[in-house]
């Protein structure tokens, strides 16, 4: 996409697009300022409010979809937000992820290992996915047994979030929220009276009343954070893999100099970014780059565009793993900047280092999932 996006930037930085009645933005000063505007929001997606702009209600079959997900912090505004989100921040401050660290590096470390010892593999699937999803698992108290799945409950919800899905995609995302729903209210009943040393325990305690959690919050809540905490991050070890097998003179100075880790996820992050774009409503009229965006329509915040504009990056198209200004939007901005963005960032870190040294060669081409929000590889094999 970004020939596309190098030209709307210039061109066409605020425009209208037919297919999906949106109005997208693509320059990186726009998206930056529209992330932290509260004349736009995100629950006005929903069925309740469509009717005071005058649009279509969603349709009914996709009613216990929506309860699942506007339940969450991601899809609701403040104080409801405001509430929901300091409930579980405490859990992913930098200094209660950085306390998971050595178990994350053992994760990364095991998962490394077999791949090595099995000569190469699919790192998507024996790497990438794995490692995020464990992690998040074992932080809410996920059982082992239950944990694969995740991954398709998660794959299939984010099947709604494509533009303009099929019927059968959106039934299929329907039908995994609802079942993804079921299992973590039943989960989190038990969880109420038998409390383990776990995020769905504690969440289970503050159920019921008041400004409390209600249970479709406690649902909404989990359902986000076992989605959210895995699934970008599988995407950015694939698309940053091969990022870097493109670009195999910043894969060599990597692994000649670890201290450059942190930088180069931020610029792995930036390059090929695994949420090519988030939605908003607009509340009230707006004015973008001189273009006038009337009350009750959509705009769509191109994030991959954001992140190679000239304006804000030096040689944007250049993969740059020291690069030091990076001010990417990768996690968002505003008040629903990324909750998971220091955990995501520990991930990432141990993930590539345990690699970095294991001699990784592409096997063959890569396959990319269909869709262009969520943008990932279905699968990425290497040799050792
Ligand atoms: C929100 C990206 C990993 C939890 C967001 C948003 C972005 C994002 C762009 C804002 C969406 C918007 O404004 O509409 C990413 C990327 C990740 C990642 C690129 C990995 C590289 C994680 C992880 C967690 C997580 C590991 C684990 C808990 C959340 C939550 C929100 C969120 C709960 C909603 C925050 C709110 O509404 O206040 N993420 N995320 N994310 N993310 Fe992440």
């Amino acid at each position: 996409p970004y020939d596309v996006y190098a030209d709307l930037r210039v061109n066409d930085p605020v425009s209208f697009f037919e297919p999906t009645g949106q109005w997208l933005v693509a320059r990186h000063a726009d998206v930056n300022a529209l992330l932290r505007d509260r004349r736009l929001g995100r629950s006005y997606l929903h069925t309740a409010t469509h009717e005071a702009f005058g649009r279509e209600p969603e349709p009914e079959f996709q009613e216990p979809f929506w309860r699942v997900i506007r339940a969450g912090m991601l899809d609701v505004e403040p104080p409801v937000h405001t509430r929901l989100r300091r409930l579980v921040s405490k859990a992913f401050t930098p200094r209660m992820v950085e306390s998971l660290r050595p178990r994350i590096r053992k994760i990364a470390a095991e998962l490394a290992e077999g791949l090595v010892e099995r000569g190469g593999g699919d790192l998507i699937s024996e790497v990438a996915e794995p490692l995020p999803v464990t992690v998040i698992a074992e932080m809410l108290g996920v059982p082992e047994r239950d944990r694969h799945l995740l991954r398709p409950w998660s794959a299939d919800i984010c099947g709604m979030y494509e533009l303009n899905p099929s019927l059968e995609v959106q039934h299929t995302a329907v039908r995994a929220a609802q079942e993804f729903g079921d299992y973590l209210r039943d989960l989190a009943r038990t969880r109420r009276d038998e409390p383990g040393d776990d995020l769905i325990s504690a969440l289970a305690q503050v159920v019921d009343g008041g400004d409390r959690l209600s249970e479709d919050e406690l649902v909404g809540t989990c359902v986000l954070l076992l989605n959210a905490g895995h699934e970008a991050t599988v995407n950015v070890t694939g698309n940053g893999w091969w990022s870097l097998f493109r670009n195999p003179d910043e894969l060599e100075r990597l692994r000649a100099d670890r201290s450059l880790l942190p930088t180069a996820v931020e610029e792995l992050l930036r390059w090929d970014t695994p949420l090519q774009m988030f939605e908003r409503w607009v509340l009230e009229d707006i004015e973008v780059g001189g273009v006038r965006i009337p009350r009750g329509v959509e705009v769509a915040l191109l994030f991959g565009s954001a992140n190679r504009d000239p304006e804000a990056f030096a040689d944007p198209d250049r993969l740059d793993v020291g690069r030091a200004d990076n001010p990417h939007i990768s996690f968002g901005a505003g008040i629903h900047f990324c909750l998971g963005a220091p955990l995501a960032r520990v991930e990432l870190i141990e993930s590539f280092g345990a690699l970095l040294d294991a001699n990784l060669t592409l096997a063959e081409e890569p396959a990319w999932k269909p869709g262009f929000v969520i943008r990932g590889l279905e699968s990425l094999r290497v040799t050792v």
